[in-house]
């Protein structure tokens, strides 16, 4: 199955967030990534579960639409059920963030969510192992996380397929995600070291394309 595409929120324009969200869903995306920064965690500030309405109606109305959030936020537990009562699908909390990331994935999961670990660049993926069996979703950072618009470590597709190696041999089939950087150019390689779902935040919300053309292209690229 070819890897799907999560537009991030983040790159949108704010000025008209749900109709933009709703372009990418008429588009075919199947996820919209919501990218949530305490100014803590990462030295940059977005957003809380204020936003979550507007985007669980135009995913209700689709049907088939995922809510992904994803935590860049010291001790995440505390945000946990206020996202999930907003109406979030997924939940990602990072590795690097929490004194408790086994709790905080059952707490997630406790709440009817699906749990997802986000791994920065510098992190070893060995940390990631003892949650195997409680995570739905792995998040792999392709870039720091803070901003949008950032350039690809290019290192992030091998941590892909080492990370894809490790599930199998585990018996496990779990949703990699990656996020930062992922542009047309890189979709390809990117899905085909074993990633499912690509963030792409302003490689489609951003330059002189539509949003529709935009995806369109990834879904071309991604056959
Ligand atoms: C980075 C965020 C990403 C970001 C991706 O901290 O987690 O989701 O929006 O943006 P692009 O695709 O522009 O790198
Ligand atoms: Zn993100």
């Amino acid at each position: 199955m070819s890897a799907k595409i999560a537009p991030s929120i983040l790159s949108a324009d704010f000025g008209s967030l749900a109709d933009q969200v709703q372009q990418c869903v008429d588009a075919g995306a199947e996820y919209i990534h919501i990218d949530v920064m305490d100014g803590q965690f990462v030295p940059n500030l977005t957003f809380g579960p204020i936003v979550m309405p507007a985007l669980r109606k135009i995913a209700d109305a689709a049907e088939n639409v995922i809510l992904d959030v994803h935590l860049m936020c010291e001790t995440p537990e505390q945000l946990v059920p206020l996202f999930a009562e907003a109406g979030a699908d997924i939940i990602s909390v990072h590795v690097e963030a929490t004194k408790h990331l086994h709790r905080a994935l059952q707490m997630i999961r406790e709440h009817g969510v699906q749990a997802g670990v986000a791994i920065n660049p510098a992190s070893p993926l060995m940390a990631l192992v003892p949650v195997f069996t409680i995570t739905d979703y792995f998040l792999i950072m392709s870039v720091n996380p803070g901003f949008g618009g950032q350039k690809y470590i290019p290192e992030s597709t091998g941590r892909i397929r080492a990370l894809r190696q490790m599930l199998q041999s585990s018996g496990l089939e779990t949703l990699i995600g990656v996020d930062g950087g992922v542009k047309h150019h890189n979709a390809k390689d990117i899905a085909a070291a074993g990633a499912d779902v690509l963030v792409a935040g302003s490689a489609v919300f951003g330059g002189d394309n539509s949003i529709a053309e935009n995806i369109a292209e990834f879904h071309k690229v991604l056959g």
